[in-house]
């Protein structure tokens, strides 16, 4: 950080009101985390949790790195949503406002989201399903799928949720590696006034070896699309809640029991089943959405992520419930009707706290300079007070317009840090603490121990860039790889630090003056495209499926000013390497044979063709080359181990 960089502190009011307020309240909490760890997360536990049955231990290290949280603990994640809330008269208080892609608007309250989730909860009963079973569910954003998780939870089920834009091999995968026994869909789903199928997504992947185990599909009915009902295999949600008890008794399960596996990628093999508890996790999703959103009883709080990723589950389903929030849920897309759906949903429910993507707030910077009438000055925004950006990091420039345009240059802006891994923020600004840095996700939350460590694992100083470790365990951290501990081990915990610092997977830097954090950038081979995280090794197997037509294919990433990176292939076809027309019809037959096997987001944004890819005498591919030929940039690397160097010019056409 340069020192003509502006710093933005909170407003001494903002600082008096809030849930933690000011530098020395951040400070002492950090402080009693240090003096007493365990004795710090077991208050809050004990604060924020309703417990069935109170936990005596807290934390368990004895099969380091399978750590275990508040084990002799017995709760319910649904009841600690719902029931209690009720129970503290918050009954009537609205749980979700859910506007839908053509503008309607359905709002449930505490009392009613308890007696559908219920009824919900019976009717998966009613079909057999229990505590210990997997059901996945593959919706898109709406009440009923927030209900679908928590009836999960009530159940001791564990969800796991795909996201609605994957394909039906993708899901496929998913349903075989959680041994589900029931899927949960719709007929289909609705963005950008567009019916796109669900429930036929599902038949393909069922259709597909592997998912023999699956014995039930439950389909909501969105919008009365067609669809094909296999009997005695597919039932309406209708008809399996109908007649049901608006009452259901939560199943207590341990703190460790898993809530929840969300897949994700990982530098390596097929993604990642990420296994979370039901103790930890929640006492994170909710502390986190208390202190960095400082929700309070009259805000009204739109997180924009799909429920489909991580964001979804802990600042949607799980954390704002958990505190008795309201909240929006919005199916449709930022840009329609317009791209000033987000400034006018903001000024209609006058949401106080808006939690979004660096991404999309890029391209609505685009959309705005181009028409007044998407530009947020159009649209009376006065009722937000914090802004949230999660996913990837933010430039200044898109933090300065957000602070700017949107939150008028009174809100604050937290820049979390985290990772489906880590269940909830672990470096984040807490709005009435955190001086402002735009670019910096600045400190840790409280009782969170990030550093930045050489390959070896010694600290290094700040000022200098290196690897991002968390050295102690926390409540909302991932348990393991579902079906695969020692993955879980080498990923997370590897030799390098002697199996004791979790490896984030980013490269960090601590500002020289302030210690302030600073994401550097993966350092493995995942991809953050949108926000959204892909493996090169994913997206090259998908094009090496397409068996017909290629032989070989390398990926890599290049910054992209929208979509914060492209994703850029390398590809060596089995028939001579096509140029013009052909190529353009190639790339087109690539692009949607990796839509197909993973889903739109991963396809490549550039398709490059060569006779061969650079590699060194040993057969390996040079990457950095790669992304070098990418980003345009000219090669000053030393190509001298380097088989085939005439292959760079090639590559570096643009087909
Ligand atoms: C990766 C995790 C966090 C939930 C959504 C994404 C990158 C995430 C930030 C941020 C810089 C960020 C990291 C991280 N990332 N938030 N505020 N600043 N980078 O979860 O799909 O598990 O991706 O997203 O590279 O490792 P995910």
């Amino acid at each position: 950080m340069s020192d003509d960089l502006k710093i933005y502190n909170p407003s001494p009011e903002f600082s008096a009101a809030a849930h933690v307020s000011g530098m020395e309240a951040y400070q002492a909490l950090c402080k009693e985390a240090e003096t007493d760890y365990e004795g710090y997360w077991a208050r809050l536990a004990r604060e924020l949790i309703s417990w069935h049955k109170p936990f005596t231990q807290v934390l368990n290290e004895e099969n380091a790195p399978f750590f275990k949280w508040f084990e002799d603990g017995l709760l319910n994640a649904s009841y600690n949503c719902l029931d209690r809330n009720v129970e503290r008269g918050l009954g009537d208080k609205t749980a979700i406002i859910f506007e839908a892609d053509g503008g309607e608007v359905t709002k449930v309250s505490y009392s009613e989201l308890l007696a559908k989730v219920s009824q919900m909860a019976n009717g998966l009963k009613s079909l057999g399903l229990g505590k210990g079973d997997r059901v996945v569910i593959y919706i898109a954003m709406s009440i009923d799928g927030v209900a679908a998780m928590q009836a999960c939870a009530r159940l001791g089920i564990t969800h796991s949720v795909v996201f609605g834009g994957f394909s039906a091999q993708s899901l496929r995968d998913r349903i075989e590696d959680t041994g589900a026994k029931a899927v949960i869909t719709a007929d289909c789903q609705v963005r950008g006034g567009k019916k796109l199928p669900l429930k036929a997504i599902v038949d393909e992947a069922l259709g597909m070896p592997g998912c023999e185990k699956i014995e039930k599909v439950l389909v909501v009915n969105r919008a009365d699309a067609p669809v094909t009902m296999q009997a005695g295999r597919d039932v309406w949600m209708a008809d399996v809640v109908a007649g049901q008890s608006t009452t259901c008794e939560p199943v207590w399960v341990e703190a460790e029991h898993p809530l929840f596996l969300l897949y994700t990628s990982g530098s390596t093999g097929k993604p990642k089943g990420v296994q979370h508890s039901t103790g930890g996790y929640l006492l994170h999703a909710a502390l986190t959405t208390k202190w960095t959103f400082d929700l309070k009883a009259d805000d009204v709080f739109w997180c924009t992520a799909d429920i489909g990723w991580v964001t979804g589950h802990t600042y949607i389903t799980y954390g704002p419930l958990a505190l008795g929030g309201t909240e929006i849920v919005f199916e449709g897309v930022p840009t329609y009707p317009d791209a000033g759906r987000f400034w006018k949903m903001i000024q209609d429910h006058k949401v106080s706290i808006f939690y979004t993507a660096p991404t999309a707030i890029r391209s609505l910077i685009k959309a705005a300079e181009a028409n007044d009438a998407v530009h947020p000055k159009s649209y009376d925004l006065s009722s937000l007070r914090i802004l949230g950006s999660v996913g990837e990091p933010i430039n200044p420039a898109a933090w300065e317009w957000y602070h700017q345009h949107v939150g008028g240059g009174r809100c604050p802006i937290v820049d979390t840090f985290w990772q489906t891994e880590t269940g909830g923020h672990m470096i984040t600004p807490l709005p009435g603490v955190t001086p402002l840095v735009p670019g910096s996700c600045t400190l840790p939350f409280p009782g969170i121990q990030f550093a930045v460590v050489d390959e070896v694992g010694n600290d290094l100083p700040w000022g200098k860039g290196g690897i991002l470790v968390c050295k102690k365990p926390w409540p909302s951290m991932i348990r393991t790889i579902w079906g695969d501990p020692e993955r879980f081990k080498k990923s997370y915990y590897p030799e390098d630090f002697k199996g004791k610092y979790y490896l984030a997977g980013d490269g960090a830097i601590r500002d020289e003056k302030t210690g302030y954090f600073t994401i550097t950038g993966r350092i493995d081979d995942v991809l953050n495209v949108s926000g959204h995280r892909m493996g090169t090794m994913e997206i090259e197997s998908a094009l090496v499926s397409c068996t017909e037509l290629v032989a070989e294919a390398a990926v890599v990433g290049r910054p992209d000013d929208t979509t914060g990176e492209a994703v850029v292939a390398f590809v060596v076809l089995k028939r001579p390497r096509p140029t013009g027309d052909e190529a353009k019809a190639i790339a087109k037959i690539l692009r949607d044979h990796v839509g197909k096997e993973i889903g739109p987001i991963a396809k490549p944004k550039d398709i490059r063709f060569g006779d061969n890819l650079p590699k060194t005498r040993s057969g390996k591919i040079m990457r950095r080359l790669l992304r070098s030929i990418a980003k345009g940039e000219a090669i000053t690397q030393d190509t001298s181990t380097l088989e085939n160097p005439a292959i760079l010019d090639q590559l570096s056409e643009n087909n």
